[in-house]
């Protein structure tokens, strides 16, 4: 971690394969627009993932894979650290004493769990699932980050850990947590699912054409750009009444870096057959370039990459949990 002037920028992703565009315009899009500005520490949140269950085989691999596809899309290990969550142990150990901290209340409103835990049915789901913001803020807290850049779907676990780093920091009358604010930016917060836009586009979707896997092959992503709904509508517009074509412009939009404005423009008195033609071969054009850098990340290099940011993470969260647990008379 440079020892630099730059404030502290924190954010995470959880290994559980099938990365969609969402992830990329959502999140790790921005995680590399903002390297170069702040002194980011970028997560693999596997102790999030096995909040549900999880194949120890397949999620060794996930970890590597999601690591490959970081570097290969430009998170650059001398100007940012990437790590591993469950190499530093502080996360875990500083979750549980905000375990202590966080109320019945405040977890009870986490939409999120009742989303996830929808399936199986509350009484069902792990503990763990239902903490599963609390492991979030440790992550955040751990290293006094200032800026979170996540997608919309984020916001809520954000506002809780702020209100964790308040409460504890009153309590125990000190400055220790650093009351983080998350980036949450406007274009690509929430790119919605391409078969129903009024869900986010999302890797446990039931229907694979929900989403664009950053592994889907050219062909695959052309038909599945094809059969995005759109609505009864011919022209090219958009607005928040149009929520499809208005999430079809957005990605169109950020992976092109042609103006909104611009699109619907080009595309005035055309038909969603020449749209999707010209989306897909934008999607394809993006995707296909990063396959290629993706099967160029050696072994060597993560192996590299990950020991050398579990050290400077591990360093620093080391310094923090040893502050945090003397302000609270913990330990010998
Ligand atoms: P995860 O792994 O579900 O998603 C990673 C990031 O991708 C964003 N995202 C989206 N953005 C726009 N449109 C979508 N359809 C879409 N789907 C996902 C998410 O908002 C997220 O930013 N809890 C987090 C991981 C995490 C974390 C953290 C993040 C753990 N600790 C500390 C920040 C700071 C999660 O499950 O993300």
């Amino acid at each position: 971690m440079a020892e630099n002037q730059k404030k502290r920028l924190f954010s995470g992703i959880q290994p559980t394969g099938n990365l969609h565009l969402g992830n990329y315009l959502g999140a790790v899009k921005n995680w590399i627009e903002m390297q170069d500005g702040y002194d980011a520490i970028f997560c693999i949140v596997d102790a999030h993932a096995i909040t549900v269950p999880q194949e120890p085989g397949v999620l060794r691999d996930n970890i590597h894979d999601l690591a490959r596809l970081l570097l290969a899309s430009g998170i650059d290990p001398d100007k940012s650290t990437l790590f591993v969550q469950s190499d530093v142990s502080g996360h875990s150990e500083l979750a549980w004493i905000l375990n202590t901290v966080a109320r019945m209340g405040d977890m009870e409103k986490m939409t999120q769990f009742k989303d996830k835990s929808a399936k199986d049915g509350s009484e069902r789901s792990s503990v763990g699932l239902f903490g599963y913001p609390i492991l979030m803020a440790a992550d955040i807290l751990l290293y006094d980050a200032y800026i979170v850049p996540v997608g919309d779907d984020q916001r809520q676990h954000i506002e809780l850990t702020r209100t964790l780093a308040r409460r504890f920091n009153k309590r125990f009358a000190t400055d220790g947590f650093v009351v983080p604010k998350g980036e949450i930016r406007e274009e690509g917060m929430r790119i919605m699912g391409l078969d129903d836009p009024t869900k986010k586009m999302s890797k446990s979707a039931s229907s694979e054409y929900n989403y664009i896997a950053l592994s889907d092959g050219a062909d695959v992503i052309r038909k599945k750009i094809m059969k995005a709904v759109t609505d009864s509508e011919p022209t090219i517009t958009y607005s928040d009444d149009r929520p499809a074509v208005k999430n079809l412009i957005t990605i169109y939009s950020l992976l092109s870096k042609k103006s909104v404005g611009d699109i619907v423009e080009q595309y005035d008195g055309k038909g969603f057959g020449d749209f999707k033609k010209d989306l897909a071969e934008v999607v394809v054009d993006f995707i296909l370039p990063l396959q290629e850098r993706i099967a160029n990340v050696s072994d060597q290099e993560i192996e590299d990459v990950l020991s050398q940011g579990t050290e400077s993470a591990g360093r620093a969260a080391d310094i923090k949990m040893r502050e945090i647990k003397k302000v609270m008379g913990l330990g010998s």
